[in-house]
């Protein structure tokens, strides 16, 4: 929303902690009394999250104002609980685990009664190496976290494991999905089929399956890469595209096939697509441009 206005921190970090109460009660009368509530909305739309999680707490009326439903305001707080498993996902669920043990952790994951943690939205499980751990316990944990809104799930092979339908299936806010150095996403996106707001994709230097279809310029007209989740897109990044070796491409054949498939794909791309980077030649670009002018290709 205004994700691209530059944020200003309203703490400068300098305040001694002694004068701080003081400097709250002066911030919360001026903002209370002086200041009318479009212009305090105005200022609220220039901060950035730490700010705005600040100014919550100097008076009930700022607090209504940016953590309520105030129309008009739309700078809100968003919910992040960040929980990173670098190593593994067991290591992950022990961690959770043990913020379900502690009071004040277990509130902020818990918002509604059940066991799911609506609070979390963005789910970072990329590995250092490859391929990471992918098994039945992240579909687990898509279960608890039905409103991821982006997974990052770089270094990992996903072939054989059905972790894309059950991420689509039991997240259906997902926006976001980078899988860089990644092996099995299906050149179709079949298994994401229930991603409806799926804005972003990143697969760079990535092994993909597909077939003949995805390729094919001439037939197959609604075949094309990403056609179950395409309904939102907005940017795509699939450079240094690479196919499984069960279809025994050798290095032209790669090449060849990863050109018709972004051609086919630039060509059927929803409106909503703007930025698309790949291996496309200089060539293949000029020839997109003029068809699809609203869209950003590179390489
Ligand atoms: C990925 O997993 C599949 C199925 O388990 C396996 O056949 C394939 O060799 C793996 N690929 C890589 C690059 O590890
Ligand atoms: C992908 O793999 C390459 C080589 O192994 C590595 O240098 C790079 O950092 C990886 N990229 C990401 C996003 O993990
Ligand atoms: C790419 O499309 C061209 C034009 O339709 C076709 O002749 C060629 O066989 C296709 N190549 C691949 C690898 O699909």
């Amino acid at each position: 929303m205004n994700s691209n206005r530059k944020r200003l921190s309203i703490e400068d970090g300098s305040i001694a902690s002694r004068t701080r109460r003081q400097k709250k009660s002066t911030i919360a009368s001026f903002w209370n009394l002086l200041l009318p509530v479009p212009v305090i909305i105005e200022t609220i739309s220039w901060l950035d999250q730490e700010s705005l999680m600040n100014l919550c707490l100097v008076s009930k009326k700022l607090n209504g104002i940016i953590a309520g439903n105030e129309p008009g305001n739309e700078n809100r707080i968003i919910p992040v609980f960040e929980v990173i498993g670098r190593t593994s996902l067991e290591t992950l669920f022990e961690n959770l685990r043990g913020y379900f043990k502690n009071k004040k952790t277990k509130n902020k994951l818990i918002i509604a009664e059940d066991i799911q943690m609506n609070g979390i939205t963005s789910l970072d499980f990329s590995t250092s190496f490859s391929p990471g751990t992918i098994n039945s316990l992240t579909s687990a944990l898509f279960i608890m976290l039905p409103n991821l809104r982006q997974v990052d799930m770089s270094n990992t092979n996903i072939s054989a494991t059905g972790i894309l339908s059950d991420l689509s299936r039991y997240c259906p806010s997902l926006e976001k999905l980078t899988m860089h150095n990644s092996t099995g996403f299906y050149i179709s996106a079949y298994d994401m089929i229930f991603s409806k707001k799926l804005k972003e994709i990143y697969i760079d230097n990535s092994y993909f399956h597909g077939d003949n279809q995805d390729s094919d310029l001439n037939d197959h007209q609604d075949t094309f890469m990403f056609h179950y989740c395409c309904d939102a897109l907005e940017r795509v990044s699939i450079r240094n595209m690479r196919f499984m070796s069960y279809l025994g491409f050798d290095d032209e054949q790669q090449f060849a096939f990863s050109q018709n498939v972004s051609i086919k794909f630039i060509r059927n791309a929803p409106q909503t697509l703007r930025w698309f980077r790949s291996d496309l030649t200089q060539e293949n670009m000029e020839m997109l441009r003029m068809e699809r002018p609203g869209i950003e290709l590179l390489n």
